[in-house]
């Protein structure tokens, strides 16, 4: 039989002008900017500006960039309709790609490939998201809806519509970096699914809805709740040695670590780990934090040398638990960050496009008789 590259590994499959990965040496920069740098320093809405245009905004560019987004965050009245004939106990990775399709029903002009069309669109998907799943949550928890506030940030304002106040400074900032940390990712599962799918001239909608229907797999998004569950079913800290130890002797996967690019230190995870100490530490959930320090302690003297260290899931987990989010919520952060990602891939494919269409080495038999039914 031919070579190949099982699940594609190793092929160079698209160009892109956004994310830079060398997973040999943990770097992750966007558009040459190290993600250390952006996550300190930047906000969500430049870091969109950043992978959509290939440059930083200056002040007037970011505050008319951030105006659109904030002023798209309202919902077609159809759409919260629908959204209150959801049933309560839909995981909200459901409700979102169901959503995020539907929207393309509000939307007089779905199937404009145009790229400043695109663009459009891809704002106010952006700008909408935070709102569907902050009024499905209040919705299936029996609470009244929290209408967006224009006037707030990213960050700021899902929260708020989360839980009808508005944050501390930390928890927004907290919440903000994980947003910059997930926003692009090179040519990861769910990003290829979006270009695949907007290869054959689809539309934007059904790229995303594609890409989040690829995100909440356990071996991609799916991965931060299988965390937590972890870190709650570890009893204790002392208990997290032979459990981990354990769990690698029956050659199970340990969420949160491992990586199809990093073989280094995912550099993602040094920001949230930062994060998620001192969250911990004002949340009164240092237990957590302390377990989790512990696994990667585990991890690193047990499969670090085989290059398995945590990756960006692994410290998201006890950010969002911090923060308040309940576990089926997290899967769904990622959505709001990697839609930015997902987007400006879909931007790029449409401008250079070329149909994917690999192909399959066939391993089945030749010619077979063809057996009548009774005789079968
Ligand atoms: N725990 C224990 N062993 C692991 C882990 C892990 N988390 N990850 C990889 N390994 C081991 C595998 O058992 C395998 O061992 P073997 O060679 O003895 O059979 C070897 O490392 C290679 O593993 P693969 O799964 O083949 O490697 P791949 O490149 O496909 O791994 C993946 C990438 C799927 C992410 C994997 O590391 C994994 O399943 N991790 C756990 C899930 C997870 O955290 N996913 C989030 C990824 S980040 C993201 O999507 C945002």
């Amino acid at each position: 039989m031919t070579d190949y590259a099982k699940g594609l590994e190793g092929v160079i499959a698209a160009e892109t002008r956004m994310s830079y990965i060398d997973g040999q040496k943990g770097i992750l920069e966007y558009v040459g900017i190290p993600i250390g740098e952006l996550a300190s320093k930047g906000t969500f809405e430049e870091t969109v500006f950043l992978l959509w245009n290939q440059r930083l905004p200056n002040r007037d560019e970011l505050a008319e960039f951030a105006r659109n987004m904030h002023a798209h965050t309202g919902l077609p009245a159809g759409m919260t309709n629908r959204l209150l004939a959801l049933p309560m106990q839909a995981h909200p990775m459901h409700v979102m790609r169901t959503m995020i399709s539907a929207l393309s029903m509000h939307d007089e002009d779905p199937n404009n490939i145009e790229l400043d069309a695109v663009r459009d669109k891809a704002m106010k998907i952006l700008s909408r998201a935070p709102t569907i799943i902050a009024y499905f949550d209040r919705y299936r928890r029996g609470l009244p809806l929290i209408d967006p506030k224009p006037d707030l940030d990213f960050a700021h304002n899902f929260l708020y519509m989360l839980n009808g106040a508005e944050p501390t400074e930390a928890m927004a900032r907290a919440f903000e970096i994980c947003m910059i940390t997930h926003a692009d990712h090179g040519l990861n599962n769910s990003t290829f699914t979006a270009r695949v799918i907007i290869s054959t001239l689809s539309d934007i909608y059904s790229a995303l809805t594609g890409a989040i229907g690829s995100l909440r797999g356990p071996l991609h998004g799916g991965a931060n709740e299988g965390v937590m569950r972890m870190l709650w079913e570890i009893p204790t800290v002392d208990d997290v040695e032979p459990y981990i130890l354990g769990k690698l002797e029956r050659k199970e996967k340990v969420m949160g670590f491992g990586h199809r690019v990093y073989k280094a230190h995912d550099p993602r995870a040094a920001e949230l780990k930062k994060l998620a100490g001192q969250l911990a530490r004002d949340t009164g959930n240092e237990e957590l934090y302390e377990k989790s320090t512990r696994i990667e302690q585990v991890m690193e003297r047990a499969v670090g040398s085989r290059g398995i260290y945590a990756n960006v899931d692994f410290y998201s987990a006890t950010t969002y638990h911090c923060i308040g989010l309940k576990l089926d919520l997290f899967t769904p952060m990622f959505v709001l960050a990697r839609l930015a990602g997902w987007s400006g891939h879909i931007l790029e494919q449409l401008a250079d496009n070329r149909l994917f269409r690999p192909k399959a080495a066939y391993v089945g038999p030749h010619d077979q008789p063809y057996t009548p039914i009774e005789q079968r």
